[in-house]
Protein backbone atom coordinates (compact mmCIF):
# COMPACT_ATOMS: atom_id res chain seq x y z
CA UNK A 1 0.00 0.00 0.00
CA UNK A 2 0.93 3.82 -0.98
CA UNK A 3 0.73 6.51 1.35
CA UNK A 4 -1.61 8.15 -1.12
CA UNK A 5 -4.06 5.36 -0.13
CA UNK A 6 -4.22 6.35 3.82
CA UNK A 7 -7.56 8.45 4.30
CA UNK A 8 -8.55 7.30 7.48
CA UNK A 9 -6.08 6.84 10.75
CA UNK A 10 -7.14 5.60 14.34
CA UNK A 11 -5.08 6.25 17.13
CA UNK A 12 -5.40 3.75 20.00
CA UNK A 13 -5.04 5.85 23.15
CA UNK A 14 -5.87 9.05 24.18
CA UNK A 15 -3.69 9.31 26.93
CA UNK A 16 -0.14 11.91 26.55
CA UNK A 17 1.11 10.34 23.64
CA UNK A 18 -2.25 8.91 22.01
CA UNK A 19 -4.12 12.40 22.02
CA UNK A 20 -1.19 14.31 20.82
CA UNK A 21 -0.26 12.10 17.95
CA UNK A 22 -4.42 12.43 17.38
CA UNK A 23 -3.38 15.93 17.08
CA UNK A 24 -0.60 15.98 14.74
CA UNK A 25 -2.44 13.90 12.22
CA UNK A 26 -5.45 15.52 12.02
CA UNK A 27 -3.49 19.03 11.84
CA UNK A 28 -1.95 17.44 9.12
CA UNK A 29 -5.39 17.12 7.00
CA UNK A 30 -6.63 13.30 7.56
CA UNK A 31 -9.56 12.20 8.70
CA UNK A 32 -8.75 10.12 12.62
CA UNK A 33 -10.06 8.45 15.20
CA UNK A 34 -9.22 8.18 18.77
CA UNK A 35 -10.18 5.08 20.88
CA UNK A 36 -9.58 4.57 24.66
CA UNK A 37 -11.28 2.07 26.72
CA UNK A 38 -12.86 4.62 28.81
CA UNK A 39 -15.45 7.63 27.85
CA UNK A 40 -13.74 9.54 30.58
CA UNK A 41 -10.27 9.14 29.25
CA UNK A 42 -11.54 9.72 25.66
CA UNK A 43 -13.26 13.08 26.44
CA UNK A 44 -9.90 13.96 28.73
CA UNK A 45 -7.76 13.56 25.95
CA UNK A 46 -10.31 15.64 23.19
CA UNK A 47 -9.90 18.86 26.18
CA UNK A 48 -6.40 18.24 25.88
CA UNK A 49 -6.45 18.45 22.10
CA UNK A 50 -8.85 21.70 22.60
CA UNK A 51 -6.08 23.05 24.91
CA UNK A 52 -3.30 22.27 22.80
CA UNK A 53 -4.90 23.83 19.53
CA UNK A 54 -5.72 26.74 20.98
CA UNK A 55 -2.49 27.76 22.57
CA UNK A 56 -1.22 27.15 19.07
CA UNK A 57 -3.79 29.32 17.43
CA UNK A 58 -2.47 32.24 19.85
CA UNK A 59 1.11 31.37 18.93
CA UNK A 60 -0.12 32.08 15.09
CA UNK A 61 1.21 28.13 14.22
CA UNK A 62 -1.81 26.92 13.01
CA UNK A 63 -2.40 26.91 8.95
CA UNK A 64 -6.43 26.70 9.58
CA UNK A 65 -9.17 27.52 12.88
CA UNK A 66 -8.69 25.00 15.56
CA UNK A 67 -12.37 23.96 15.03
CA UNK A 68 -11.50 23.02 11.77
CA UNK A 69 -9.26 20.63 12.80
CA UNK A 70 -11.50 19.21 15.73
CA UNK A 71 -13.81 18.19 13.14
CA UNK A 72 -11.87 15.76 11.33
CA UNK A 73 -11.23 14.05 14.52
CA UNK A 74 -14.36 11.71 16.28
CA UNK A 75 -13.79 9.96 19.81
CA UNK A 76 -14.61 5.95 20.72
CA UNK A 77 -14.47 3.34 22.87
CA UNK A 78 -15.48 0.70 20.45
CA UNK A 79 -12.25 -1.19 19.43
CA UNK A 80 -14.39 -3.04 16.54
CA UNK A 81 -16.18 0.34 15.14
CA UNK A 82 -13.22 2.52 15.86
CA UNK A 83 -10.59 0.10 13.26
CA UNK A 84 -12.91 -1.06 10.89
CA UNK A 85 -12.32 1.42 8.18
CA UNK A 86 -8.84 2.69 9.34
CA UNK A 87 -5.93 2.40 6.50
CA UNK A 88 -3.59 2.95 9.39
CA UNK A 89 -3.67 1.93 13.25
CA UNK A 90 -1.33 3.87 15.18
CA UNK A 91 -1.21 1.65 18.80
CA UNK A 92 -0.17 4.02 21.51
CA UNK A 93 -1.49 1.66 24.57
CA UNK A 94 -0.06 1.31 27.93
CA UNK A 95 3.73 -0.22 27.80
CA UNK A 96 2.98 -3.57 28.70
CA UNK A 97 3.66 -6.81 26.28
CA UNK A 98 0.63 -8.58 27.26
CA UNK A 99 -1.94 -5.51 26.84
CA UNK A 100 -0.32 -4.74 23.12
CA UNK A 101 -0.34 -8.46 22.25
CA UNK A 102 -4.05 -8.78 22.94
CA UNK A 103 -4.88 -5.70 21.22
CA UNK A 104 -2.83 -6.82 17.85
CA UNK A 105 -4.91 -10.44 18.30
CA UNK A 106 -8.14 -8.09 18.30
CA UNK A 107 -6.79 -5.98 15.37
CA UNK A 108 -5.80 -9.17 13.01
CA UNK A 109 -9.70 -9.58 13.64
CA UNK A 110 -11.11 -5.99 12.83
CA UNK A 111 -9.29 -4.03 10.34
CA UNK A 112 -9.12 -4.91 6.81
CA UNK A 113 -6.48 -6.46 4.77
CA UNK A 114 -4.19 -3.59 3.85
CA UNK A 115 -4.40 -1.88 6.51
CA UNK A 116 -0.53 -0.82 8.50
CA UNK A 117 -0.69 -1.32 12.11
CA UNK A 118 2.11 0.47 13.85
CA UNK A 119 3.11 0.89 17.25
CA UNK A 120 3.75 3.89 19.28
CA UNK A 121 6.01 1.79 22.22
CA UNK A 122 8.79 3.67 23.76
CA UNK A 123 10.91 0.14 23.98
CA UNK A 124 9.24 -3.53 23.36
CA UNK A 125 10.14 -4.94 20.55
CA UNK A 126 8.15 -4.37 17.14
CA UNK A 127 8.78 -8.50 16.49
CA UNK A 128 7.38 -9.10 19.74
CA UNK A 129 4.24 -7.26 19.56
CA UNK A 130 4.03 -8.30 15.41
CA UNK A 131 3.97 -11.82 16.87
CA UNK A 132 0.20 -11.38 18.44
CA UNK A 133 -0.65 -11.20 14.72
CA UNK A 134 -1.21 -13.47 11.34
CA UNK A 135 0.32 -10.57 9.27
CA UNK A 136 3.54 -9.29 10.81
CA UNK A 137 4.81 -8.22 7.41
CA UNK A 138 2.55 -5.18 8.40
CA UNK A 139 3.30 -4.56 11.56
CA UNK A 140 5.71 -1.38 12.01
CA UNK A 141 7.26 0.85 14.92
CA UNK A 142 6.31 4.77 14.49
CA UNK A 143 7.73 6.21 18.03
CA UNK A 144 6.66 9.72 19.00
CA UNK A 145 8.41 11.83 21.21
CA UNK A 146 6.68 13.51 23.86
CA UNK A 147 5.21 16.08 23.21
CA UNK A 148 4.45 14.88 19.95
CA UNK A 149 2.89 18.74 18.35
CA UNK A 150 6.55 20.28 19.33
CA UNK A 151 9.03 17.18 18.85
CA UNK A 152 10.00 16.98 15.01
CA UNK A 153 11.46 13.18 15.06
CA UNK A 154 9.51 9.87 14.30
CA UNK A 155 11.68 6.58 14.52
CA UNK A 156 10.21 3.98 11.91
CA UNK A 157 11.27 0.70 13.16
CA UNK A 158 11.53 -2.71 11.37
CA UNK A 159 10.77 -5.61 13.25
CA UNK A 160 12.08 -8.62 11.98
CA UNK A 161 9.11 -9.30 9.65
CA UNK A 162 7.99 -6.33 8.45
CA UNK A 163 7.98 -5.65 4.96
CA UNK A 164 9.99 -2.62 2.93
CA UNK A 165 6.71 -1.62 1.58
CA UNK A 166 4.90 -1.34 5.17
CA UNK A 167 8.26 0.67 6.03
CA UNK A 168 8.39 2.90 3.38
CA UNK A 169 4.80 3.70 3.58
CA UNK A 170 4.99 4.62 7.09
CA UNK A 171 8.11 6.61 6.71
CA UNK A 172 6.43 8.61 3.52
CA UNK A 173 3.26 9.43 6.12
CA UNK A 174 5.29 11.37 9.23
CA UNK A 175 6.76 12.98 5.97
CA UNK A 176 3.31 13.95 5.18
CA UNK A 177 2.58 15.17 8.52
CA UNK A 178 5.55 17.35 8.57
CA UNK A 179 7.52 15.65 11.21
CA UNK A 180 11.47 13.98 10.51
CA UNK A 181 11.37 10.47 10.25
CA UNK A 182 14.42 8.09 10.29
CA UNK A 183 14.44 4.65 10.08
CA UNK A 184 15.67 1.61 13.09
CA UNK A 185 16.38 -0.96 11.18
CA UNK A 186 17.47 -3.14 14.16
CA UNK A 187 14.81 -4.33 16.50
CA UNK A 188 16.78 -3.21 19.79
CA UNK A 189 14.70 -2.66 22.79
CA UNK A 190 14.48 1.25 23.29
CA UNK A 191 15.63 1.72 19.32
CA UNK A 192 17.44 4.43 19.18
CA UNK A 193 16.86 7.36 21.37
CA UNK A 194 15.72 5.54 24.58
CA UNK A 195 18.47 3.36 24.19
CA UNK A 196 20.81 6.52 24.49
CA UNK A 197 18.38 9.12 27.03
CA UNK A 198 17.59 5.90 29.37
CA UNK A 199 20.55 5.85 30.88
CA UNK A 200 21.26 9.79 30.90
CA UNK A 201 17.71 9.36 33.53
CA UNK A 202 18.71 6.28 34.89
CA UNK A 203 22.17 8.20 36.01
CA UNK A 204 20.70 11.05 37.17
CA UNK A 205 18.43 9.33 39.38
CA UNK A 206 20.75 7.11 40.69
CA UNK A 207 23.15 10.20 41.98
CA UNK A 208 20.29 12.17 43.44
CA UNK A 209 19.12 8.20 45.40
CA UNK A 210 22.50 7.90 46.60
CA UNK A 211 22.47 11.44 48.11
CA UNK A 212 25.75 12.09 45.79
CA UNK A 213 23.44 15.45 44.51
CA UNK A 214 20.24 17.14 44.60
CA UNK A 215 17.58 17.25 41.90
CA UNK A 216 17.72 20.94 40.61
CA UNK A 217 21.60 20.70 40.77
CA UNK A 218 21.90 18.06 38.21
CA UNK A 219 19.02 19.57 36.01
CA UNK A 220 20.66 23.15 35.68
CA UNK A 221 23.83 21.36 34.78
CA UNK A 222 22.42 19.51 32.20
CA UNK A 223 20.57 22.62 30.83
CA UNK A 224 23.69 24.84 31.44
CA UNK A 225 26.77 22.71 30.51
CA UNK A 226 25.09 20.84 28.05
CA UNK A 227 22.43 22.62 26.45
CA UNK A 228 19.95 20.62 26.62
CA UNK A 229 16.37 22.35 26.71
CA UNK A 230 15.34 20.55 29.83
CA UNK A 231 17.09 18.38 32.44
CA UNK A 232 16.70 14.77 33.23
CA UNK A 233 13.84 15.48 36.16
CA UNK A 234 12.01 17.89 34.35
CA UNK A 235 12.01 15.62 31.08
CA UNK A 236 10.90 12.32 33.44
CA UNK A 237 7.87 14.79 34.73
CA UNK A 238 7.08 15.40 31.19
CA UNK A 239 7.19 12.10 30.02
CA UNK A 240 5.74 10.48 32.94
CA UNK A 241 8.02 8.65 35.49
CA UNK A 242 5.66 5.50 34.90
CA UNK A 243 6.53 5.38 31.61
CA UNK A 244 10.89 5.27 32.35
CA UNK A 245 9.34 2.83 35.17
CA UNK A 246 7.68 0.55 33.11
CA UNK A 247 10.27 0.41 30.34
CA UNK A 248 12.85 -0.79 32.60
CA UNK A 249 10.48 -3.25 34.81
CA UNK A 250 9.82 -4.65 31.19
CA UNK A 251 13.49 -4.73 30.66
CA UNK A 252 14.75 -6.58 34.20
CA UNK A 253 16.23 -3.88 34.49
CA UNK A 254 16.71 -2.23 38.30
CA UNK A 255 14.84 0.79 39.14
CA UNK A 256 16.68 3.92 41.06
CA UNK A 257 14.68 4.16 44.76
CA UNK A 258 13.90 8.11 43.88
CA UNK A 259 11.82 6.81 40.93
CA UNK A 260 10.29 3.33 42.83
CA UNK A 261 9.30 5.98 45.55
CA UNK A 262 7.70 8.29 42.95
CA UNK A 263 5.83 5.41 41.63
CA UNK A 264 4.54 4.42 44.54
CA UNK A 265 3.23 7.96 46.09
CA UNK A 266 1.77 8.42 42.54
CA UNK A 267 3.69 11.33 42.02
CA UNK A 268 4.43 10.81 38.42
CA UNK A 269 4.98 14.17 36.61
CA UNK A 270 3.15 16.78 35.40
CA UNK A 271 0.22 14.76 34.72
CA UNK A 272 -0.46 14.15 38.39
CA UNK A 273 0.53 17.78 39.55
CA UNK A 274 3.30 16.48 41.19
CA UNK A 275 6.42 14.86 40.28
CA UNK A 276 10.01 15.28 40.93
CA UNK A 277 8.66 19.44 40.64
CA UNK A 278 5.43 20.44 42.29
CA UNK A 279 3.20 21.72 39.87
CA UNK A 280 0.72 22.77 41.52
CA UNK A 281 1.73 24.62 45.40
CA UNK A 282 5.69 24.61 44.12
CA UNK A 283 7.56 26.74 41.79
CA UNK A 284 7.66 23.69 39.34
CA UNK A 285 10.71 22.73 37.15
CA UNK A 286 12.37 26.36 38.13
CA UNK A 287 16.08 25.55 38.58
CA UNK A 288 17.71 28.61 37.04
N1 LIG B 1 0.69 22.10 22.76
C1 LIG B 1 0.73 23.44 22.65
N2 LIG B 1 1.49 24.21 23.46
C2 LIG B 1 2.24 23.57 24.40
C3 LIG B 1 2.25 22.17 24.54
C4 LIG B 1 1.43 21.43 23.68
N3 LIG B 1 1.35 20.10 23.78
N4 LIG B 1 3.08 21.86 25.56
C5 LIG B 1 3.59 23.01 26.03
N5 LIG B 1 3.06 24.04 25.34
C6 LIG B 1 3.27 25.44 25.55
C7 LIG B 1 3.43 25.80 27.01
O1 LIG B 1 2.21 25.94 27.66
C8 LIG B 1 4.14 27.13 26.90
O2 LIG B 1 3.20 28.13 26.60
P1 LIG B 1 3.40 29.65 27.12
O3 LIG B 1 4.59 30.17 26.36
O4 LIG B 1 2.13 30.32 26.69
O5 LIG B 1 3.59 29.59 28.59
C9 LIG B 1 5.03 26.87 25.71
O6 LIG B 1 4.49 25.80 24.95
C10 LIG B 1 6.41 26.41 26.15
O7 LIG B 1 7.19 26.98 25.28
P2 LIG B 1 8.72 27.13 25.61
O8 LIG B 1 9.19 28.23 24.73
O9 LIG B 1 8.94 27.20 27.09
O10 LIG B 1 9.29 25.81 25.22
P3 LIG B 1 9.57 25.31 23.76
O11 LIG B 1 8.30 25.29 22.98
O12 LIG B 1 10.73 26.01 23.19
O13 LIG B 1 10.01 23.82 24.09
C11 LIG B 1 9.77 21.59 24.57
C12 LIG B 1 9.20 22.97 24.81
C13 LIG B 1 9.64 21.22 23.10
C14 LIG B 1 8.96 20.61 25.40
C15 LIG B 1 11.29 21.58 24.95
O14 LIG B 1 11.40 21.96 26.29
C16 LIG B 1 11.92 20.25 24.76
O15 LIG B 1 12.34 19.89 23.67
N6 LIG B 1 12.04 19.44 25.85
C17 LIG B 1 12.54 18.11 25.76
C18 LIG B 1 11.44 17.20 25.34
C19 LIG B 1 11.94 15.83 25.00
O16 LIG B 1 13.11 15.51 25.02
N7 LIG B 1 10.98 14.93 24.71
C20 LIG B 1 11.28 13.56 24.43
C21 LIG B 1 11.07 12.78 25.67
S1 LIG B 1 11.43 11.07 25.45
C22 LIG B 1 10.02 10.44 24.80
O17 LIG B 1 9.02 11.08 24.61
C23 LIG B 1 10.12 9.02 24.42
C24 LIG B 1 8.98 8.21 24.96
O18 LIG B 1 9.16 6.92 24.45
C25 LIG B 1 8.93 8.17 26.46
Amino acid sequence: MSVDNIDQVTVLGAGNMGHGITEVVAMAGYDVVMRDIEQEIVEDGYEDIEWSLEKLAEKDRLEEEPEGILERIETAVDLESAVADADLVIEAAPENLEIKRDIYGDLEEFTSDHAILASNTSSLPITDIAEATDRPEQVVGMHFFNPPVKMDLVEVIYGEETTDETAETTYEFVESIGKTPIYVRKDVRGFVVNTVLGPFGDEAAWMVSEGEAGIREVDATMVHERGYPMGPFELADLTGIDVGYHVRKEAGQPIPPITEEKVEDDELGQKTGKGYYDYEDGDGADYG
